[in-house]
């Protein structure tokens, strides 16, 4: 479903040049549960925002779902990733003044569906998240993980084929991180294809498969028979 060929990612910065990604090559199939493991500033990110189509590579192939994204126009890249992908931060990323339904529902906006289809989406995925009775709470006024929960339903409404998350239990604290985990766990079991960058073994043990990158490179790539079934 995922296929990186060759892929490096290089900023420029004025006269310097960072090389990000330097030639990762990588296939991740469905319904596969994935952690992205590496120290500071190895590219964990880098990674996960090309696998996003939220920026497209130097160099190098990005399949997904069959198709060569480093052909596609920005609208192009950016109707793939409303379609194909969805998106956990660190720090929830929530539309401060809309409730959790509207930040629920806004990724809905872009698809041709009628109102109240949308909310009905939404509803079931705040539903899903544990989150059926605070529809109308805005992100103040929901705790660390119940405001994370609400990205994650954000993420899913759109039946996304990949959930990517970056250090999404970072800003919380690890009885909430547990849960979000044990939420993903759920996903996954559902069939949900996840990929998890984390700094933490405690979380990176829920998944299946282990990335560790270094240096821009993918130096490791592990089963974890551990794992829960
Ligand atoms: N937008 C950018 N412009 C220039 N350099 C960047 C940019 N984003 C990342 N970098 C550089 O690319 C390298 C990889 O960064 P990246 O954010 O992918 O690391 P990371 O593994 O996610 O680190 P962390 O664990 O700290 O989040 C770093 O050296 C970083 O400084
Ligand atoms: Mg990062």
């Amino acid at each position: 479903m995922i296929e990186l060929r060759g892929l490096v990612k290089r900023y420029h910065m004025g006269e310097e040049t960072v090389l990000a990604l330097a030639g990762v090559d990588l296939f991740i199939g469905r319904n596969e549960y994935v952690a992205l493991i590496g120290p500071s500033g190895s590219g964990k990110s880098t990674l996960m925002n090309l696998i996003g189509c939220l920026d497209s590579a130097t160099e190098g192939q990005y399949i997904l779902n069959g198709r060569d994204t480093s052909s596609l126009s920005e609208d192009e890249l950016a109707a793939v990733r409303n379609r194909e992908i969805g998106f956990v931060f660190q720090s929830f990323h929530l539309l401060p003044r809309q409730t959790a339904l509207q930040n629920v529902m806004q990724p809905l906006v872009y698809r041709r569906m009628a109102p109240a289809e949308r909310r009905r989406r939404a509803v079931e995925a705040l539903a899903q998240v544990g989150l059926g009775d605070r529809l109308e709470h805005r992100p103040n006024q929901l705790s660390g993980g119940q405001r994370q929960r609400v990205a994650v339903a954000r993420a899913l409404v759109g039946q996304p084929s990949i959930l990517l998350a970056d250090e999404p239990t970072g800003n919380l604290d690890s009885r909430t991180s547990a849960e979000i985990m044990a939420l993903f766990d759920d996903l996954h079991a559902q069939g949900q294809t996840v990929v998890v960058v984390t700094h933490e073994p405690d979380i990176a043990a829920h998944c299946r498969r282990t990335i560790r990158v270094r240096d821009g490179l993918v130096v490791e790539d592990v089963i974890n028979t551990a794992a829960a079934a």
